[in-house]
């Protein structure tokens, strides 16, 4: 369909409840290329999580296509979906889904253990260099409800990167945070994205947060093409941008209106 790493053509998603048609995504097309980081506004009910779900390979469109690295993902059986969603994508939610009884460690280490044939020293080193990478290598041993909000988030994303996926979705990841802490949280997906290129799909209700995204999209009410403006990102950036980054042309993004 094209080069790009992500290629999404007129995806319907339709639940049926009882005798009640809900159109939750309708005809939603998107390109996505390497190294973009791309936030996703729009109404509530415009189907911003529905399409989330889509992508994550967590369910299958009514309709459309749905390219993943060039191969056609959209009707592959359950268990072939569940293999790309361990292998190439990581997830985080705004409220951060992790095991309550459990270390920072061990959550971070679950999808590993998830994914199999990983032995327990690999996966514990995987897991503390993830942890390390968004700042909590000394964190390792405290569980959730021993941890700030903010930092419950940045284990959700080490859990998240820990398979060392392509592509991040994260839907309003900052839901849950004050604007301070919304600012580490990302500033990190803004390192992750510059640093590593990891892809970085945001859905985000909050406009000074789609900001920071390199690019911004929105899905209006009744969701056909996603829109797009041009213009410029903020960005918190510490370090120089690599050699492959800095020749990419500026930044796509800002503000956009519904019709
Ligand atoms: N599993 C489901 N079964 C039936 N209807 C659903 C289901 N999931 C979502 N919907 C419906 O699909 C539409 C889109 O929902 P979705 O959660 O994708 O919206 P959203 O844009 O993420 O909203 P918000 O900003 O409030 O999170 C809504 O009308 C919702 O009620
Ligand atoms: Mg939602």
């Amino acid at each position: 369909m094209s080069g790009s790493l992500i290629a999404v053509r007129d995806l319907n998603k339709t639940y049926q409840l009882g005798e009640v048609e809900v159109k939750a995504l309708r005809g939603v097309s998107l390109d996505v290329a390497p190294g973009e980081f791309i936030a996703l506004t729009g109404p509530s009910g415009s189907g911003k999580s529905t399409f989330m779900h889509l992508l994550g390979c967590l369910d299958r469109p009514t309709s459309g296509r749905y390219e993943l690295r060039g191969r056609d993902v959209a009707n592959l059986p359950k268990r072939d979906l569940a293999a790309i969603r361990n292998r190439e994508i990581g997830f985080v939610f705004q409220g951060f889904n992790l095991l309550p009884r459990t270390s920072a460690l061990e959550n971070v280490e679950l999808p590993l253990l998830y994914a199999g044939g990983i032995g327990a020293k690999q996966r514990k080193q995987r897991a503390k260099a993830a942890l390390k990478s968004v700042g909590l290598g000394n964190r390792l041993e405290h569980h959730p409800n021993q941890m700030s909000g903010g930092q419950q988030q940045r284990v959700a994303i080490a859990r998240a990167l820990v398979t060392d996926p392509v592509l991040l979705l994260a839907d309003e990841p900052t839901g849950n945070l004050d604007s301070r802490t919304s600012i580490e949280v990302i500033d990190i997906f803004q390192r992750l994205n510059a640093e590593h290129g990891l892809i970085i799909l945001l859905v985000t209700h909050e406009s000074d947060i789609a900001q920071y995204a390199r690019s911004h999209r929105c899905v209006p009410r009744r969701s056909r093409a996603l829109r797009q403006s041009i213009g410029r990102s903020k960005t918190r950036r510490h370090r120089p941008r690599p050699a492959w980054l800095r020749s990419r042309r500026t930044v796509e993004s800002l503000t956009c209106r519904f019709s």
